[in-house]
């Protein structure tokens, strides 16, 4: 057994959210490498300990994680055989790679929520196109392929007939389309010793043509209830997959005032990103305290935040290039961070910018203003 600082940590996926992981580890003076198969990954020029190779393959993933005495991850997009391996010969794996595989495929996930009595949208599971003609009478539904869709890439909306020919036809599951009033998401950390705590609940507004979010608000306007149950049922899946770590759990609020489980990611979540400068404590830090069994961190808000995502500009291909940024730091309680992606596309996520003030009202009004004064364009 090793001090916490001498365990060597592994990520699997050097992106933004192993950038912000490694920028509290730091903090903490871990020992942390991380695994990315792309050497211009935002992780790459922040930490020696970058290895490339992909976290898809077992070989690449065993060989790495057997030198490892702990592994997490930033992508839930990684090899569960290699992980079962390495758990089995001793290796400390968080979150398990049982719960990593029930959430790569959105049919078990649903699965999953159907039998522990977690409320969520009806649903059919189709192996194909062809199956989906079964289900004409239950239109208006999501189609959503099980694996490897993520922000609204996986997702089409099927209102009549004619949509069908832009169906996928591949494993999938039908949800019938929810009347959403908001949608929420709320982060649960939960350590070995089964301590748990939950972030204030945040509300995301999404843009109609990407199906991203477009920014994020905390706290949520949704009543204390609403949040307290969203809190117990966040709550209630930690302990009954047993995770160890975070767990961003989103929820879709119906018109009718219903709370229904959309979908959820074992890790560290782009709608925690506030956390760093709104909460007492970030998600970033609460990870490692979860996975180190240290205790939890304070998760109170401190003053309320908006979450603005910076996608590439319609249009433009190329040497990711950031107009505006002197302009938005004229303004206090603005905080931007740029992932180092070096290319930009349209619709891509190249950062995000927090801003925060001491209402919602007035961070809401500035975040409009910020939004519009920056864009990420290519040289
Ligand atoms: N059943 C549904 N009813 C209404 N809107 C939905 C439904 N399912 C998904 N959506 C919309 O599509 C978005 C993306 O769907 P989601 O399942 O979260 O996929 P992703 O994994 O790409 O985030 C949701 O955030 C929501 O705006
Ligand atoms: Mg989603």
């Amino acid at each position: 057994m090793s001090a916490f600082n001498q365990k060597k940590i592994g990520i699997l996926g050097g992106g933004q959210l192993g950038k912000m992981l490694l920028q509290k580890a730091m903090d903490f003076d871990l020992n942390v490498y991380v695994l990315d198969p792309d050497t211009t990954a935002p992780c790459k020029y922040i930490t020696p300990n970058f290895v490339k190779g992909d976290f898809k393959d077992f070989d690449d993933v065993y060989h790495f994680g057997k030198k490892m005495d702990l592994l997490t991850i930033e992508i839930e997009n990684v090899n569960i055989d290699a992980l079962k391996k390495l758990q089995q010969e001793g290796k400390e794996i968080y979150p398990s790679p049982e719960i990593i595989e029930l959430i790569q495929d959105k049919g078990l996930q649903k699965i999953f929520y159907q039998k522990n009595g977690i409320p969520t949208a009806d649903f059919f599971l189709v192996e194909n196109k062809q199956q989906i003609e079964k289900y004409l009478d239950y239109l208006p539904f999501f189609q959503k392929i099980r694996r490897g869709g993520y922000d609204g890439k996986g997702v089409r909306k099927i209102t009549n007939k004619q949509h069908l020919d832009n169906a996928f036809d591949s494993p999938s599951v039908l949800e019938r389309m929810v009347d959403v009033d908001k949608e929420i998401s709320v982060i649960v950390a939960r350590n070995a010793s089964g301590e748990m705590a939950c972030f204030p609940a945040v509300e995301s507004v999404f843009n109609p043509q990407a199906h991203l979010v477009d920014y994020l608000v905390c706290p949520a306007s949704i009543s204390q209830k609403t949040i307290e149950q969203a809190e117990q049922i966040a709550k209630r899946i930690a302990e009954q997959l047993q995770l160890v770590g975070v767990l961003a759990v989103e929820y879709f609020f119906t018109k009718d005032g219903k709370l229904l489980v959309n979908e959820m990611a074992p890790r560290v979540h782009n709608s925690g990103h506030h956390t760093i400068e709104a909460c007492v404590t970030s998600q970033f830090e609460q990870h490692w305290r979860a996975i180190l069994n240290f205790p939890l961190g304070d998760t109170s808000l401190i003053r309320p935040a908006v979450m603005v995502n910076l996608l590439g500009s319609e249009g433009f291909e190329g040497n990711a290039f950031y107009v505006g940024i002197e302009n938005i730091l004229k303004y206090s309680g603005v905080y931007p961070h740029l992932y180092g992606k070096k290319q930009v596309k349209a619709f891509r996520k190249m950062g995000h910018i927090t801003i925060t003030d001491k209402t919602l009202m007035a961070a809401l009004k500035k975040a409009k203003k910020i939004k519009e004064m920056i864009q990420v364009t290519a040289l």
